[in-house]
């Protein structure tokens, strides 16, 4: 087999799909260097993708099936430490994840995200009611005034999050998804988010309330299924998954659409929907662009490689999305009438996201109440800067103008 370099990746992430194509170019699975210089392997190409999310010998376990890390060579000198240290369904395997992956799917099933229905309408119409107090040509950041708070506000109110400490509660969620920050930010950042999550949770205990919160308490009591780290680690999973991943699709979606003005006007025209938007968005634009971790729990080979026992591996959403040997040529394009959108944005197999239900039912309202309240929304500026992660793919705020600009000398 060819022995090509890895991929060095940037931890700013300044341009996510050039880098993933870069990756691709050196096979479906192949390897990177990582911020700390550890090697793993990133899978882009989307047939080898859905391999190994279906395949049960890759583990997401560190603890159990990271060798480097068992070994003490991965410490807290790592910058993507807060991604081993968590304790939830992203570091689990197995019966383990099977246990905690009950408790809490059930909170986002199709039926329960319908009961949602009205409470995300309402929080779209009391956001575009702020927006629409903007002065006539006021440059406003659609990120942070609607993309954020929108599922921000959605998973808050379902988990009980009293409104003063829920920027502080976030906060663990936005820090740990910048892969820009040092080895001992993102162990303070761990440290505490558990502190704060553990003092919530102290606090629910205390005064039950009628939330999902409360619910994974009794479910922690009734049967001791959840421990106090797995309750933390859970919690801070859900709010972060929450809202990162939603804001992220929303605002990716109003960028396409405000760049290519000939797509919105299909959907405005009846020729195509909301939902063939965001598909294309989940496809062109995965809103998780690269995560980490998974640990192969035996030699696999996959994509023309052998991923060795304990080596890490990443999953290249936003490059499998863009996978020329699904999507052709072309497949870079934002195109929302191409037949085949098939990507794997949600994931697959065992820990497929549970909240994609409740991820459309937020994109597809934002997107529908935000177009018909400000329907000569504009972007105004010429280039959107990106986040600063390469696990999500995300842009820095989205600064846009709500009301058609008046030509200067016009009305007087
Ligand atoms: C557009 C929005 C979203 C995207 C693109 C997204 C994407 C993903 C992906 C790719 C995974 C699989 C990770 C992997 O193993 O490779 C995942 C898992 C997960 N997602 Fe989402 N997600 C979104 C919204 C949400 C929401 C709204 C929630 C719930 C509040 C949520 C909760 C979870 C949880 C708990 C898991 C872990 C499942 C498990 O390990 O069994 N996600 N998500």
């Amino acid at each position: 087999m060819e022995n090509r370099c890895p991929v060095v990746i940037d931890p700013a992430g300044n341009d996510i799909h050039a880098e993933a194509a870069r990756i691709r170019a050196n096979g479906p699975v192949s390897q990177v260097e990582l911020p700390g210089g550890v090697v793993a392997w990133s899978v882009t190409g989307q047939e080898a993708a859905r391999q190994v999310l279906s395949d049960q010998r890759f583990s997401k376990d560190p603890r159990k099936h990271w060798v480097a890390y068992v070994d003490g060579e991965i410490g807290e000198d790592f910058p993507l430490i807060g991604w081993v240290l968590m304790d939830n369904l992203t570091t689990t395997y197995g019966s383990d994840h099977t246990r905690l992956r009950k408790l809490t799917a059930n909170a986002f099933t199709p039926r329960r995200v319908e009961a949602m229905r009205e409470s995300v309408q309402k929080i779209a119409a009391d956001l575009l009611d702020a927006l629409a107090e903007a002065e006539p040509g006021e440059v406003v950041d659609l990120k942070a005034r609607y993309a954020h708070p929108l599922p921000a506000q959605l998973i808050c109110d379902l988990f009980g999050v009293p409104a003063e400490s829920r920027a502080e509660m976030l906060r663990g969620g936005e820090v740990n998804v910048d892969t820009t920050i040092t080895p001992e930010e993102a162990a303070a950042n761990v440290e505490q988010w558990h502190g704060e999550m553990q003092e919530f949770v102290d606090s629910k205990r205390r005064n039950p309330g009628d939330d999902l919160t409360t619910d994974l308490i009794s479910a922690q009591e009734d049967g001791s299924r959840l421990n106090d780290s797995e309750m933390v680690g859970t919690l801070h999973l859900l709010l972060a998954t929450g809202t990162e991943p939603v804001m992220n699709l929303i605002t990716n979606a109003v960028a396409a659409l405000l760049k290519h003005p000939d797509q919105l006007e299909l959907v405005r025209s009846g020729q195509a929907s909301w939902r063939d938007v965001i598909e294309e968005t989940l496809r062109a634009e995965a809103p998780v662009a690269h995560l980490p971790f998974r640990f192969a729990t035996e030699d696999v080979e996959v994509g023309g490689v052998t991923i060795a026992k304990g080596d890490p591996v990443l999953m290249g959403y936003a490059g499998m999305g863009r996978d020329p040997s699904v999507h052709g040529e072309n497949a870079d394009r934002f195109d929302i009438t191409r037949a085949n959108k098939d990507h794997l944005s949600f994931g697959h197999g065992v820990y497929r996201c549970i909240g994609s239900p409740l991820a459309w039912l937020e994109a597809e309202t934002a997107l529908s109440a935000l177009f018909e309240r400000f329907p000569d929304l504009s972007l105004a500026v010429q280039e959107l800067e990106p986040q600063v992660t390469f696990i999500m793919n995300g842009r820095r705020n989205l600064p846009v103008y709500l009301t058609a600009k008046v030509p200067a000398g016009a009305g007087r």
